[in-house]
């Protein structure tokens, strides 16, 4: 994961990449400097000959470069730099963007006797502050403000450093003897070693392969194996669950071994049903990485695998010891990926904290540009509403069949498509296909349907699938939450809030199908 620095000139971006860099024992980058060397003249020298747009382009041409080559780097980059879409967009992608914000007269002491940069030569005072506050909103809009008025750079640097090591957060949950310590903690590399207390133990850790563009995990110590999945819901199967099996037994699993998962939902439900099998169980620590397991699958201890069109249907409940959420995860994760993790947190809203959705609608954009602490009071939020119902009803008879708000099209629609589409997706389309069942029987009216559909568009999710109705209605009567007694359906309304609902007449239910399914469209 790249840390990546932004702000007006004059916020001492070189100064503190150059220090923090030497602290985390990191490269640094400058992306001026870079233009500079490449070109073998000075900002001052490109902008008098060749103006400013010949700047800009080259910078983009490094930037580029950065973006292709680097991964563990501290870059200072220009003052305009990460204004620009693209640059921000590529750049971003790599890593995590920090904002300086500083007074403009602080700005202004540090550059007024700069020779070297062509802005400020052609500014006196006025200029300066003209200039300052004609960019200060677009610095608000950027991600992860660090205030540094008033701080010398060394404690600018050190402000940092605390930032990317903060512990934010921690509560345990707890049913019978069974327990969960979740902590929100923000770390650059992963030491599995430093998280397990049992310095005998073995541990094994299996890991989405994907995760590794974001953070390094370090495991050369003895006693650590490591396992690299690939994660889709397509392999969260018998086969899968088997290699790991394998895998423990040929490596000499014990009873005090402990299994670390560190991936998205699939590989935690995966290794959470492998725990809770293997040796007839062994501790389970969950490093979520997706915004969709930290905002709900890494908590409450529903393991499981699919078995061919039945979804999740073989598992077990039983609670991780230790989840550790890091948000620094998320910097690797693809936009999609954030959209299927933001809707179940809409639909952890809608069961238990409303406001959460109005967060979400309200901080979208730092949401996209990946601001870390709003991602963490998105997940934090979720999960209490989360943990609330868990500790009153971990084996899901009652109230924690809430939390199935969306899913049962939702399920239907990922085995009907061969878990080809994200599961995510799916529960955005059930949400909206058991709102507008919630309409017809009358519980509701269409205002909260009509409100997540344009959430939903601006998530950007398809939510008009291809599918045949009359064989949709048969994989939902396979649900596990089916009795004898029929289907329990979870339905929002708008007295009492989320509902469950047994044997709802089959032709409202095909009826309210038309939502979201279209058996003409071909996707
Ligand atoms: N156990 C529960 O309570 C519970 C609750 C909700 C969902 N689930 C399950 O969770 C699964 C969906 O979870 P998911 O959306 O996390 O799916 P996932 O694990 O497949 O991850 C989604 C994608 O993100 C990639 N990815 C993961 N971490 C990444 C990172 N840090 N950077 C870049 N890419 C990364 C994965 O490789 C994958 O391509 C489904 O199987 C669903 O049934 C379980």
């Amino acid at each position: 994961m790249n840390i990546i620095l932004t702000g007006f000139m004059g916020t001492g971006k070189s100064t503190v990449g150059r220090l923090l860099a030497n602290q985390l024992g990191r490269f640094h980058l400058d992306t001026d400097e870079m233009v500079e060397f490449k070109i073998g003249k000075s900002i001052k020298n490109i902008f008098e000959q060749w103006g400013e747009a010949y700047f800009r382009q080259f910078e983009k041409s490094v930037v580029k470069d950065i973006c292709r080559n680097e991964r563990k780097a501290v870059i200072s980059t220009g003052g305009k730099t990460l204004l620009d879409e693209e640059n921000f967009a590529r750049l971003s992608e790599t890593g995590l963007v920090f904002t300086l914000i500083d007074n403009p007269h602080n700005c202004w002491e540090r550059v007024r006797d700069s020779f070297n940069r062509p802005l400020v030569q052609n500014f006196d005072w006025e200029g300066f502050l003209a200039l300052y506050r004609q960019r200060e909103k677009l610095y608000q809009s950027l991600p992860n403000k660090i205030q540094i008025e008033g701080l010398s750079l060394e404690e600018v640097t050190k402000k940092l450093l605390g930032f990317l090591s903060a512990k934010t957060g921690e509560f345990e949950i707890s049913h019978g003897k069974q327990k969960t310590v979740v902590s929100m903690e923000r770390f650059i590399d992963l030491k599995p070693r430093a998280l397990v207390e049992n310095n005998l133990a073995k541990l094994f850790v299996v890991y989405d392969k994907k995760v590794t563009r974001a953070l390094e995990i370090k495991a050369t110590e003895e006693k650590v194996f490591t396992l690299p999945l690939a994660a889709t819901d397509v392999n969260k199967n018998l086969r899968q669950a088997e290699k790991i099996w394998k895998w423990l037994l040929v490596n000499g699993v014990k009873r005090d071994s402990v299994l670390i998962s560190v991936g998205g939902g699939v590989i935690g439900d995966l290794a959470g049903f492998v725990s809770s099998t293997i040796l007839r169980g062994i501790k389970h620590f969950h490093l979520p990485t997706t915004l969709l397991a930290m905002v709900d699958s890494c908590l409450g201890g529903k393991n499981g695998i699919n078995y061919g069109a039945f979804k999740n249907s073989l598992g077990t409940f039983s609670l991780p010891e230790r989840v550790i959420i890091n948000p620094f995860f998320l910097t690797s994760l693809k936009k999609l990926d954030l959209s299927t993790g933001l809707v179940e947190a809409v639909k952890t809203g809608l069961i238990g904290d409303a406001g959460l959705v109005d967060l979400i609608e309200e901080k979208l954009d730092l949401i996209w540009k990946k601001d870390i602490a709003t991602l963490e009071e998105v997940i934090w939020r979720a999960l209490q509403v989360k943990r609330a119902i868990v500790e009153e009803d971990l084996y899901e008879t009652g109230n924690r069949k809430k939390l199935n708000l969306g899913h049962t099209l939702g399920h239907a629609l990922e085995a009907y498509h061969d878990y080809q589409i994200s599961h995510g997706q799916a529960v955005a389309m059930g949400l909206l296909y058991s709102l507008r069942l919630s309409e017809l029987l009358g519980l509701v009216d269409s205002s909260v349907r009509e409100r997540l559909k344009k959430l939903f568009s601006r998530l950007e999710l398809d939510i008009r699938i291809h599918g045949q109705k009359a064989e949709l209605l048969k994989l939902m009567g396979q649900d596990k939450k089916t009795t004898e007694r029929g289907l329990d359906f979870v339905l929002f309304s708008a007295n009492s809030g989320v509902i469950i609902k047994n044997n709802i007449d089959e032709k409202l239910m095909l009826e309210a199908m038309e939502e979201v399914i279209d058996e003409n469209i071909d996707n």
